[in-house]
């Protein structure tokens, strides 16, 4: 990781304010897509990591049964809740947990993370994504800044100095080796793009052992 999490945290702190007046196209086709690829059942449970103001959860939030949001800045996170307030939402919660240790114990159904993932290291995102998929959601639905051809620090979405992005190749085989399955590729941008990430849960609707088939 370039900056440590401390320092990431404090200049989101320092932007919470004015987070929400800025955002690109991109950054704002990457989240539809997010929202629409995570499209939660009413009794799912949502965790979107990397939550920031809550521009994924609280969308997801009147779909789902409970959206748990999880940051590092606490100036975000409470922008998020001032929010949630305003909209009179009652199932969403946001507190303090990151990728690697996501402050939430209990079931999730659906992950969600948009823009945020890119501030870790490659080996960090691995390892982000082995924790997240012990969580056994079904699906992992990821929006961010990545890599589709030859990196460009040139063009807008890669600032070397914060930013960590990986190539979709090395996402791509993060996922398939924690026991995904990558059912859906969104280009954005050739360095903003969706990644969907499905698996089957170990769980059955009994809770111990997946569901048996008619020709088992
Ligand atoms: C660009 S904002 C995106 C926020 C939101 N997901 C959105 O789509 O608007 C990135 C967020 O990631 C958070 N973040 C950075 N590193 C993190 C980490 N290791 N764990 C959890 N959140 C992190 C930052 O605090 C910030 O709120």
């Amino acid at each position: 990781m370039k900056k440590s999490l401390e320092e990431h945290a404090t200049r989101f702190d320092e932007i919470a304010s004015e987070y929400d007046d800025d955002g690109s196209e991109e950054y704002r086709a990457c989240a539809n897509l997010v929202i629409e690829h995570a499209a939660p059942e009413d009794d799912d449970v949502v965790l979107d990591l990397g939550a920031g103001t809550g521009a994924i959860a609280l969308a997801l939030a009147p779909d789902a049964d409970r959206v748990v949001g999880r940051d590092i800045s606490e100036g975000m996170l409470e922008r998020a809740r001032t929010k949630a307030a305003e909209a009179g939402l009652d199932n969403v919660a946001f507190d303090q947990g990151r990728f690697r240790d996501p402050n939430h114990a209990g079931e999730v159904d659906i992950v969600t993370s948009n823009f945020a993932m890119h501030h870790l290291s490659d080996g960090e995102k691995r390892e982000a994504i082995s924790v997240i998929a012990g969580l056994e959601p079904r699906k992992f639905v990821l929006g961010d800044v990545m890599f589709f051809g030859e990196p460009d620090p040139a063009v807008p979405f890669y600032s070397p100095e914060v930013d960590d992005p990986a190539t979709v190749g090395t996402l791509a085989d993060a996922f398939t080796d924690a026991g995904f399955s990558l059912t859906a590729v969104e280009r954005v941008h050739e360095q903003v793009g969706v990644l969907v990430a499905e698996r089957t849960p170990s769980h059955g609707p009994d809770g111990d052992g997946p569901e048996a088939t008619d020709d088992e």
